[in-house]
């Protein structure tokens, strides 16, 4: 089976339409485009030690998510791939989809029976009932069609799990802006969760996530990923970063703020073409369209150095499959967030004026975008007065 692709791959992106990577506006992913800075020097120490786990860095996570049974993995990728060697008596396992295919990916490698259910599925505890997994995977918020459950939701799903010994694994990647609905403090042998600090801190190259799960699971876990995964520099950033609770509240708000302003946007300049219908997490916003759609809408913002990512749903059957040819998801577009709301974000002078220097991307997009729709009306008027 061929490696899976990604959003995010500007070098491939440059390649394919001869634009030089540094000119690309990247909204193929659903990173903070405010990633948490980093402006201090690594102490040589970082660079000279064997990396063994750092105490500052477990007492500062368990602070930060409010739970002590962590491991530390080099992002939560190395867990997603690790879950079938570490649960190897699992034979059937629900998966959402859409979702974040690298799941659904690893555990057919290894010969399981994959359940897909529909992300956006609200009978997801009778599904459960009826098909009694040994593992449900729930993405939450989901990656990509946003669909979010709530805390209550997901300790029905886990209670039914653990009737029969059956796991729940919840990757919440993209869960650090609503921490009222993550799993991540409860204490059960049958639940696993997933943390990142790739897409709220933005600094996926840092490779550091965090999974909460029983000490017989992590002493699995360690054994798959081997010592030293996680280097001293970045064990060291993602430490000051998990510290920094002035940044933390100062960037929740600045992502509301853009989700809110920029799904706006979309829902206004899209309004006249009935396909679309847009959904926002914190990160990104996504809307299912038809395939032919989604493929010009591609072409169309990489002719204007803008990386968007699209989802090809051709072949997939069920009931998975129904209305979802396609589907088109913006990462957040920095810029647009104006002084006036920006002054409530804990008066972080930083944040403004990185905003504030940002602010022709925004501009960029949303008259790239202007400009499709009316092309596309008034290709619509020509066609119809034929
Ligand atoms: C839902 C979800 N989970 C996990 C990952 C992996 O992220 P990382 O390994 O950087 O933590 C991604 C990456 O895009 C994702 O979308």
């Amino acid at each position: 089976m061929a490696a899976l692709k990604h959003g995010g791959n500007i070098n491939e992106a440059a390649a394919l339409f001869g634009r030089p990577a540094s000119a690309w506006l990247d909204l193929s992913t659903g990173i903070n485009p405010s990633p948490w800075q980093f402006d201090g020097c690594i102490p040589a120490y970082c660079l000279e030690q064997l990396p063994y786990p750092s105490p500052a860095l477990y007492s500062t996570a368990a602070r930060y998510y409010g739970c002590r049974r962590l491991l530390a993995t080099p992002g939560s990728q190395s867990v997603i791939q690790a879950l079938p060697s570490i649960l190897p008596e699992a034979r059937r396992v629900m998966i959402p989809w859409p979702g974040y295919e690298e799941h659904g990916w690893h555990w057919q490698h290894k010969g399981c029976q994959i359940e897909y259910y529909p992300a956006d599925a609200e009978d997801l505890p009778e599904r459960v009932k009826r098909s009694r997994p040994d593992v449900v995977v729930v993405i939450n918020p989901n990656n990509p069609d946003g669909k979010c459950f709530h805390r209550d939701e997901l300790q029905s799903i886990l209670a039914l799990q653990a009737q029969h010994d059956g796991f729940l694994v919840v990757d919440e990647a993209f869960i650090d802006t609503r921490p009222q609905d993550s799993l991540i403090d409860l204490d059960s042998t049958q639940l696993l969760v997933l943390r990142s600090l790739g897409k709220f801190f933005g600094l996926p190259g840092l490779r550091v996530g965090f999974v909460s799960c029983s000490e017989m699971l992590k002493a699995k876990l360690e054994t798959v990923i081997g010592p030293w995964a996680i280097s001293g520099a970045s064990q060291y950033i993602a430490t000051k970063s998990l510290a920094d609770t002035d940044w933390h509240k100062s960037s929740l708000r600045l992502l509301q703020l853009r989700s809110a302003l920029q799904l706006a946007f979309l829902q206004d300049a899209f309004a006249g073409l009935d396909e679309f219908d847009f959904k926002a997490t914190d990160f990104f916003i996504s809307s299912y369209c038809s395939q032919k759609t989604a493929k010009a809408l591609y072409e169309y913002y990489a002719s204007q150095g803008i990386l968007i990512r699209v989802f090809d749903f051709s072949g997939v059957e069920g009931d998975i499959g129904t209305r979802r040819e396609a589907m088109v998801r913006f990462g957040l577009c920095p810029g647009g967030v104006e002084s006036g709301n920006q002054r409530e974000m804990s008066n972080d002078q930083p944040m403004y004026k990185r905003e504030n220097a940002q602010v022709e991307k925004w501009q960029h997009f949303k008259s790239a975008t202007d400009y499709w729709v009316k092309r596309q009306a008034s290709d619509r008027f020509q066609y119809e007065k034929k």
